[in-house]
């Protein structure tokens, strides 16, 4: 005791300079500040997310296929690079292959006009206040409740800044191939702090939108594969048989039951092997996913409350806060000051 009682004054100033240093240390990195919030914007720009739902509503009702765009375009923004809209840059002498112009994203992602649109009319009512990347976020968010109508409706956190790096190796690294298996697919989500059943949850999103065929012809139709003759049998029907020879790549629903309904059909058609990819029918290969994929077939509410939680997580991975990163006035190119 009186050995302790003795040690204690000398540790005092030992003690506070940890405690400085400590607080210096989060000082300098700025994302412990500043985490995402809700109402990030309700003092800096009142009506942004009543714009970006305003600008969704119309191009929704216009064509479904714009709510499908965003949602995809949040996980292809976020998996690489983090939230930060780096697939939105366009290429410039400088960084001539940006994310955009790599294979997981050319020519499939679609979208860039409608976050565009989406941006100019932020910047129109306030210059320069809103980032692109909570654009994305907000826009997927909304896409969501539009498909779903209204079941799918969360709140989206918001603060996220955009990045000024974008190159075109990088999708290739964190956008595994829908030909993977599940082991590939968990590790992918796994590298982004995501679960496996982060995983289960969001491939769900595949129950809106559309697929060209070269995306799952060499794979699913052109050698032995489990999907159902019937679906088969349709799709041959659009497709060409030989996608690596024809120039010609159609497009064909990602649920042939309700298209354009953000439902839990998903999980239905995995279990009567009515999907399009190796990586949705791969969720049937492990007792722990399969459960997860009845149980969101099955029990009403199960998926919606958990794909609104794994967007929120989604839309969080890496994010750019605080002084990190910028807030881009054209959601194609990096600000230069
Ligand atoms: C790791 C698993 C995933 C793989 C392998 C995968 C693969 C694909 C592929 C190949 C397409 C078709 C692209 C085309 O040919 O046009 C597609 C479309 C789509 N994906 Fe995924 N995806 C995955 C996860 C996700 C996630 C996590 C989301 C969002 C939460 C998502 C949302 C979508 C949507 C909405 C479409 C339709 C896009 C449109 O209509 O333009 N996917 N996906
Ligand atoms: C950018 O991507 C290109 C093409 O994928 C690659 O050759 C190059 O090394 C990358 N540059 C950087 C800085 O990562
Ligand atoms: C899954 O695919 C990876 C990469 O192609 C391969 O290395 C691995 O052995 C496969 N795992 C299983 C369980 O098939
Ligand atoms: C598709 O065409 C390529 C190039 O001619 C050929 O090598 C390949 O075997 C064909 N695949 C099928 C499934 O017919």
């Amino acid at each position: 005791m009186a050995a302790a009682a003795a040690a204690t004054p000398s540790k005092v100033p030992i003690l506070t300079a940890a405690l400085a240093l400590l607080v210096l240390a989060m000082a300098c990195d700025a994302s412990p500040y500043y985490p995402l919030e809700l109402g990030y914007y309700r003092y800096k720009c009142p009506q942004a997310e009543s714009i970006v739902k305003a600008v969704m509503e119309k191009a929704v009702a216009q064509n479904p296929g714009n709510g499908a765009a965003a949602i995809r375009m949040l996980f292809h923004d976020c998996f690489v690079e983090g939230c930060d809209a780096s697939v939105l840059l366009d290429p410039t002498p400088f960084s001539p292959t940006p994310e955009k112009l790599s294979p997981p994203n050319d020519p499939s992602l679609r979208g860039f006009e409608l976050i565009d649109a989406i941006k100019s009319a932020l910047e129109a009512a306030c210059p320069g206040v809103v980032s692109c990347a909570d654009i994305i976020a907000f826009a997927a968010r909304d896409a969501s409740c539009l498909l779903s109508h209204g079941r799918v409706s969360f709140d989206m956190p918001a603060g996220r800044r955009d990045g000024t790096f974008s190159n075109a190796s990088e999708p290739l690294k964190f956008l595994v191939p829908s030909t993977s298996n599940l082991s590939t697919l968990v590790s992918s989500f796994v590298a982004k702090g995501m679960s496996a059943e982060d995983l289960v949850v969001l491939s769900g999103a595949h129950t809106v939108g559309r697929s060209h065929c070269s995306s799952f012809v060499p794979d699913r139709l052109a050698v032995p594969s489990d999907i159902s003759p019937g679906l088969a049998g349709f799709l041959r029907g659009k497709c060409p048989a030989n996608t690596t020879t024809s120039t010609d790549d159609p497009t064909v629903v990602q649920d042939v039951v309700t298209p354009n309904d953000m439902d839990n059909q998903y999980y239905k058609n995995v279990l009567s092997r009515t999907v399009l990819f190796t990586s949705d029918a791969q969720l049937l290969t492990s007792p722990e996913t399969a459960k997860m994929v009845l149980d969101n077939a099955k029990i009403p509410g199960w998926w919606e409350d958990r794909f609104k939680k794994a967007m929120v997580k989604m839309a969080s991975i890496d994010v750019k806060t605080g002084y990190q990163g910028q807030v881009r006035n054209n959601c194609r190119a990096i600000n230069h000051y």
